[in-house]
């Protein structure tokens, strides 16, 4: 923090840049979205991150994942819809992903060709700004050309793993370099980063930078990081500019782990669910 180019963020930051909802708003108005996310072995994360963004104001999600995910989703995030297209397919996938004001994919999809080439083609050919998280980073490193020449917004949220492998460094040169690193990256590639940890720093693509001040360790456990994601996704939809949904979505979730933690007097045992449910009233409380 202080260093040049880098703000902290504020509630008042939040409070100003967050929309208000018409008196004449229909869902149309709050984004219609697309999460690729889960797979068999990781329906949970498809589950936490289609949840995230339906309680972040979205105002028509759909999801892309397996059959068996499906059965899941529609008993525990029933607003969803779904989309089954066949996100390999080169010749159908635009006009697929035309319908969606932003996509976001990564959550729990595991490691294949398949997600692979879902990368590659998402690169190609969505429109709209494109949020890739989790394994849906994990191939990334392999197509970082195809990243810089899309026209449309790209957004990354890697933890410092994920980043690591990105620009091909240790955790630990990662951790080191937090702020350099963020920058250095998001203006090579021309992307929005944010690279999470205590002290999330989000990265505009011109290297302007933030650092966040909400959240705390109750975060350190499995599936808040898919949470964020569903926060973006919806964010990104509602926003007037991309740089202030990515902070917003990093606020808000770190603030609603803070309000869990004040509300239950600890931090031990809370649950990545527990924050989505915690995110209208957390919302409340900021604006
Ligand atoms: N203080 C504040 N925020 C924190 C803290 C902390 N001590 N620890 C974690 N967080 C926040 C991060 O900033 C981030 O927003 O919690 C979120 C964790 O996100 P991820 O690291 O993506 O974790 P998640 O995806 O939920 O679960 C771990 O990552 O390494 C992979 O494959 C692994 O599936 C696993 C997944
Ligand atoms: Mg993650």
């Amino acid at each position: 923090v202080g260093a040049e180019g880098v703000s902290q963020y504020t509630q008042a930051d939040f409070i100003r840049s967050f929309p208000k909802r018409k008196r004449s708003a229909h869902k149309g108005d709050h984004g219609r979205g697309l999460m690729i996310a889960g797979s068999d072995r990781m329906p949970g994360a498809a589950v936490l991150a289609t949840r995230a963004a339906l309680r972040s104001g979205t105002g028509l999600l759909s999801v892309n994942t397996t059959e068996s995910v499906k059965a899941i989703l529609a008993t525990q995030a029933i607003e969803a819809m779904f989309d089954p297209f066949d996100c390999t397919e080169d010749a159908t996938v635009g006009e697929a992903l035309s319908k969606y004001d932003a996509v976001a994919f990564g959550p729990g999809v595991g490691r294949s060709q398949q997600v692979e080439l879902t990368l590659i083609r998402l690169l190609e050919h969505t429109k709209g700004p494109l949020l890739l998280d989790a394994d849906g980073l994990f191939y990334l490193k392999n197509h970082l050309e195809r990243l810089r020449k899309r026209s449309e917004p790209t957004l990354l949220t890697p933890h410092p793993g994920e980043m690591a492998r990105l620009v091909g460094k240790s955790v630990r040169e990662v951790e080191n370099d937090r702020f350099g690193l963020s920058r250095r990256f998001a203006k090579d590639y021309g992307v929005y980063l944010i690279l999470k940890g205590p002290f999330t720093i989000i990265t505009a693509p011109d290297g302007t930078q933030w650092v966040n001040t909400t959240g705390n360790p109750a975060l350190a456990t499995g599936g808040t990081g898919d949470v964020l994601t569903g926060i973006v996704l919806s964010f990104i939809m509602q926003h007037e500019t991309l740089i202030s949904a990515l902070c917003n979505a990093v606020y808000l979730h770190g603030y609603a782990a803070d309000v869990l933690v004040r509300s239950l007097k600890g931090m031990t045992g809370i649950l990545a669910s527990d924050v989505i449910h915690m995110l209208p009233q957390a919302l409340g409380e900021l604006v």
